[in-house]
């Protein structure tokens, strides 16, 4: 049966996974959030009924991990039973919070509705800093959160953005990881599209605190082995080739937004002139396989120069679209993190910039929160 959908499908595998993105509520205002600078509001936001219909059309096509994120998904009172539903559907479930609102209490309803996995984001090792990058007084709750999993026997993963602010502080993060006894630490670089990007100059990193944090992450890597999986890779501003984003555009997972936009990958949202069919007018199998926006950057017919006559093209898919988008205003560019892209210029700027003051730069920080006015981006 498998064999006849994908042979029917021009070649197209099924999704592997979803991100169902239940609200962008949220109590943090993370800096770098990537949710969307225009964030969905409550009354946009899909019914219990429409994620129930989501989640069985996911498992029907294929679907082996759902990751319900947000936002913070504890806001939403109904998270326990779709765990549940997907969970009866035989999916892997992961729940991405920052665990606000994770009480002992609550850990024990969505361990008893199927939940598998559960990723607690952080911002630093120590609450001083750690509460001055969220905005928020968040740091103990995250502690008592991460120890409820434990608690309850759960398995714990521990997520950390990195950037300039905390980057210094690498050893305190993976010492709080160990203490937490959080099996793997995902350690993400910023990405910078959306609020990452009308803070790049607070956030990009320079290249000796990248070295410094490299060292370190390495000996721990070694050093815990057997106790910890810690995952870091060296941000794409200061690698030479592009990253193949989300392994590729529609290749192996969908993101549902919280108002039932479906998109190849978080952030495609922000890319003009792209139309993002909604769960509420269309199923996602037909999304998945035959909607514009899905097989618009599949393969490489879409390709400018240099990607298309390069012979890494079928490995990093000419980069992140969304990038390629927030910097140059162009989705069909080349990643300009590529260096070979006619606009890497601009990202020589920026690491200039980051490597010509040690310290932090003086512009404003700009928290992530519902705006009545969109904020001008100094990239396009
Ligand atoms: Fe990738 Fe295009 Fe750069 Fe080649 S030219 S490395 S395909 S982004
Ligand atoms: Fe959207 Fe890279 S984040 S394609």
């Amino acid at each position: 049966m498998t064999q006849l959908i994908t042979m029917s499908n021009n070649g197209v595998e099924p999704p592997y996974s979803l991100l169902a993105e239940l609200t962008h509520r949220c109590p943090l205002h993370c800096p770098y959030c990537s949710n969307p600078i225009e964030m969905a509001s409550k009354a946009m936001e899909l019914t219990t009924e429409d994620w129930y219909r989501v989640l069985s059309e996911a498992a029907d096509l294929g679907v082996v991990e759902v990751h319900f994120s947000g936002g913070e998904p504890l806001i939403r009172d109904d998270l326990d039973s779709l765990i549940r539903h997907a969970h009866s559907l035989e999916m892997y479930t992961n729940l991405i919070t920052s665990g606000i609102g994770l009480t002992t209490e609550r850990v024990a309803r969505i361990k008893e509705a199927g939940i598998e996995n559960v990723q607690v984001s952080f911002h630093a090792g120590e609450a001083k800093l750690s509460d001055l990058i969220g905005g928020y007084k968040a740091f103990e709750k995250k502690r008592e959160a991460a120890n409820a999993v434990k608690m309850a026997e759960l398995h714990l993963s521990l997520n950390v953005v990195l950037h300039r602010m905390n980057l210094d502080y690498l050893n305190e993060i993976i010492q709080l990881a160990e203490e937490m006894g959080a099996e793997r630490l995902e350690l993400a670089n910023t990405q910078y599209y959306n609020w990452a990007l009308l803070n790049q100059e607070r956030l990009l990193p320079s290249w000796d605190q990248i070295e410094r944090a490299r060292e370190i992450y390495e000996s721990a890597k070694t050093r815990l082995e057997k106790k910890m999986e810690i995952i870091w890779v060296i941000p794409d501003y200061y690698a030479s080739a592009p990253k193949p984003c989300m392994g590729g555009w529609g290749a192996i997972g969908l993101t549902v937004a919280p108002n039932g936009a479906v998109l190849p990958c978080p952030t495609a949202g922000i890319i003009e002139g792209l139309f993002f069919e909604n769960v509420r007018e269309a199923s996602l199998r037909h999304i998945w396989y035959d909607s514009k926006s899905f097989s618009h950057f599949r393969g490489d017919a879409w390709m400018p120069e240099p990607c298309l006559s390069c012979e890494l093209r079928h490995q990093d898919g000419g980069g992140c679209r969304c990038q390629a988008f927030a910097l140059t205003g162009d989705a069909y560019a080349t990643d300009p993190v590529c260096q070979w892209a006619p606009t890497h210029y601009l990202i020589e700027k920026a690491i200039q910039e980051a490597n010509s003051n040690p310290i932090i730069q003086s512009s404003p920080m700009i928290y992530r929160r519902h705006l009545t006015e969109k904020p001008v981006s100094k990239r396009r």
